[in-house]
């Protein structure tokens, strides 16, 4: 029953604002217009990217650039963790299987607080863990049926069917994502689940009074500037922030971090892969529009339709791009570059044309030419491999059966890939 309710509840985040504007979206490959893609490997002044030197220095952080300033927006200025509170931890979880921990991370600025509460089951063993770092959309007691994790008391989108009334979550809220989170097989195969709330750094309404934004904020400022940072770019974020903290539990192996992010929240984990490093895998689980997907092919989600659903996600600058993809001076696949050599995992959904499964093949496919420049191979696949056939070279690419989702068997491959380049 919570799962149904569950599913009607994504199915409106998913329809709702934009079903709207759904009448003349194109969702036919022959309805694609012809569409020339900046070369990944091209410089913006037009000389070809030969060497690993050039690409690092050069080309990497020209492309970076244009993604901060043009799309997601930069972050106005730096704050670290202020303090670290263990809310508890129990070697007891899972039925003795696993290390459950529970932690908030503050960050404190002039008068202003931000906790940010971070749920993370371990294996249980003498050596540092690597770990999948995922955002959630509910808050963390939604993940997992564990009558010992902490309710959230931030803002959730309302939903009375899973018990989130007057934007707060209940018991009735508990365990109603747990089907995206596979706790016992992601242990079992050696690898820590660290879970966070997004709504902890930004809740996720066009309203930049709260959450991280106006931290930066100059006297009589309201909302960012044109080229600072929206709701994604604060989500990717708080990822690192939460990395920073990793980076000092014994128990976590912080140079072997994927970070993981299904549909908006994969198009935060793909931005703080390419802004951050450290994290040394990357998981898109169907991030579309903005994500992973080519924005020229304007298949499903568009620039246009994206910007005026959810305003708050991108830096303002975006705008320019509404129905003139063409002007964007990147493309999604030119993200996805940045990654490299850092392994990469692309996933789709056949019945999740929204996210244009397609286009986020396409856009790992010449994302590769990065990872071979850089003597590694990229995509294992010139064409679109089948329904439920994934490839996995150091970027890995599946369309699986089924909706718009994050399911078990998204998880068996990221796991599988994880061991590819983890173990
Ligand atoms: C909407 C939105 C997508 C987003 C998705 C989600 O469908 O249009 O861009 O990825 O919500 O986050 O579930």
């Amino acid at each position: 029953m919570k799962n149904i309710a569950a599913l009607l509840f994504l199915t409106f985040l998913t329809l709702g604002n934009a079903s709207a504007q759904r009448e003349n979206v194109i969702s036919e490959e022959s309805k694609v217009p012809e569409y020339k893609l900046p070369d990944v490997l091209t410089r913006f002044n037009g000389k070809k990217v030969k060497s690993e030197k050039v690409w690092l220095k050069k080309q990497r952080p020209e492309i970076l650039k244009v993604f901060t300033n043009e799309v997601y927006g930069k972050v106005p200025g730096e704050l670290g963790i202020s303090d670290v509170k263990v809310w508890e931890s129990s070697e007891e979880a899972l039925g003795g299987l696993a290390r459950r921990k529970q932690i908030s991370l503050f960050f404190d600025k002039d008068d202003r607080h931000l906790e940010v509460n971070v749920l993370m089951y371990l294996p249980k063993t003498t050596e540092k863990v690597p770990v999948f770092l995922a955002y959630n959309f509910t808050g963390n007691h939604a993940v997992f049926n564990d009558p010992a994790i902490r309710l959230t008391e931030s803002w959730v989108a309302n939903n009375p069917s899973v018990g989130i009334i007057n934007n707060q979550v209940t018991e009735q809220s508990r365990a109603s994502a747990e089907d995206r989170w596979p706790v016992e097989e992601i242990v079992k195969a050696g690898y820590g689940l660290v879970a966070i709330y997004y709504g902890d750094v930004d809740p996720d309404k066009n309203d930049f009074s709260d959450g991280i934004h106006p931290f930066f904020y100059q006297q009589n400022q309201v909302s960012p500037k044109f080229n600072e940072w929206g709701s994604i770019a604060a989500w990717a974020w708080g990822l690192s922030r939460v990395a920073d903290y990793l980076e000092q539990d014994p128990m976590v192996d912080a140079k072997k971090i994927a970070v993981l992010g299904h549909s908006r929240l994969g198009k935060a984990a793909l931005w703080a892969g390419a802004a951050d490093q450290r994290f040394a895998m990357v998981i898109s689980n169907e991030s579309g529009c903005g994500g992973a997907a080519l924005s020229r092919r304007k298949f499903g989600e568009t620039v246009r339709i994206i910007n005026t659903s959810f305003p708050h996600w991108f830096c303002d600058n975006f705008l320019k791009y509404n129905d003139n993809e063409e002007q964007l001076p990147v493309d999604q696949h030119q993200l996805l570059a940045l990654i490299a050599p850092r392994p990469l995992y692309v996933a789709s959904a056949e019945g999740d044309k929204w996210a244009d499964p397609r286009g986020e093949f396409l856009s790992a496919k010449y994302a590769s030419a990065a990872y071979e420049l850089l003597g590694l191979e990229g995509l294992p696949a010139k064409e679109m491999p089948g329904i439920n056939q994934p490839v996995m070279g150091t970027i890995g690419y599946h369309i699986r059966t089924g909706k718009h989702d994050l399911s078990l068997y998204d998880w068996q491959q990221y796991i599988k890939f994880a061991d590819k380049h983890f173990k």
